[in-house]
């Protein structure tokens, strides 16, 4: 059972109100201690500069009646375009490694009102750690790092936010070393996300995983880690490293743990650029890579 405290109180408040007086016991002191956070609340405001919240309604209230369904807004960007989402949105048909299937069932519907849950829909995940917009932590492709706990919840989050260069890569290459130089990213950068050829051919947007996708060549990583400041490496696509050199690229930026990679980011709508780059993984203990919202702000 996946129930709250709250949402047993809650049960057992909806129950009681549609059933026995009896019952509406222990419902009666739910609504008292609620009236008495409410007077608390609005004697002192928790928050300086917050009023208390007139809105706020008991947890355990009975809504009579919803006014017109609302259609939902969905969105790329966010204040005029001052806040641009770069993460793709879970979908079925969104490609997975190495997989012609896509990530069909990610999101199951395990209790539902519809199907007699009398409280509320609960949702269930069923993912890779590796999933659509991603970071991996070292413990990916060492064991040693694995062993040693090295997982998502271990990556600085100094890094993963922070001013960010968004650069185009030339198209007719895989990241190689010397395309690295010919980009002549400035020292001191820390951050960067590269857009490839995988961006222009909507490689993201096919169900089917193609392993022609551009990503680093070895020899790529290492000038990278030889030759610049850059502690995050940011790609368009579900590998930091090209197919054949997935593991060998892996290997050279993970190996002394300091890039942390984020994969398979959108970068569709945006320009090349300086940004704020805001990336926030899950903390999952023990897990190698985790699922990432990711924004750039202007
Ligand atoms: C729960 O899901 C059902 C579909 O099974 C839907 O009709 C209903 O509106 C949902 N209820 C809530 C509270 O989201
Ligand atoms: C509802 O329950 C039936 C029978 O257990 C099941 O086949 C169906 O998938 C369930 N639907 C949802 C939305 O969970
Ligand atoms: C990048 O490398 C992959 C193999 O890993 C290859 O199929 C692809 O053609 C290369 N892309 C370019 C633009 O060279």
């Amino acid at each position: 059972m996946i129930d709250t405290p709250g949402l047993l109180a809650c049960r057992m408040c909806s129950r009681s109100i549609r059933s026995a007086p009896m019952e509406l016991l222990p419902c009666f002191f739910l609504l008292l201690l609620i009236g008495t956070t409410t007077v608390v609340a609005s004697s002192e405001p928790a928050y300086p500069g917050y009023g208390p919240d007139d809105d706020a309604e008991p947890t355990c209230g009975v809504k009579e009646e919803a006014a017109a369904v609302p259609v939902p807004e969905r969105r790329e960007e966010f204040d005029g375009g001052r806040i641009l989402d770069i993460s793709h949105y879970y979908r079925e048909d969104m490609p997975a490694f190495e997989s012609a299937e896509g990530t069909p069932g990610f999101l199951r519907l395990a209790r539902s009102m519809r199907n007699g849950s009398d409280i509320a829909n609960f949702s269930e995940l069923r993912l890779t750690a590796h999933s659509g917009t991603h970071v991996d932590a070292p413990g990916h492709v060492f064991e040693h790092y694995y062993d040693a706990g090295f997982d998502v919840d271990t990556l600085d989050l100094a890094v993963l936010n922070g001013p960010a260069l968004l650069v185009d890569v030339p198209r007719n290459s895989n990241i190689t070393a010397d395309v690295l130089e010919s980009l002549h990213i400035p020292k001191g950068v820390r951050r960067v996300l590269f857009r490839t050829l995988n961006t222009d051919r909507k490689l993201m947007w096919k169900k089917e995983f193609d392993t022609s996708y551009v990503g680093f060549m070895e020899d790529g990583a290492q000038w990278l880690i030889d030759n610049t400041d850059i502690q995050l490496v940011g790609v368009d696509y579900l590998s930091v490293g090209a197919y054949e050199e997935c593991i060998p690229a892996h290997l050279v930026f993970l190996e002394k743990r300091e890039v942390i990679l984020v994969e398979a980011l959108n970068l569709d709508h945006v320009t090349a650029g300086i940004y704020t780059l805001h990336c926030l993984p899950l903390r999952l203990r023990g897990a190698e890579g985790s699922p990432a919202r990711c924004i750039l702000i202007k």
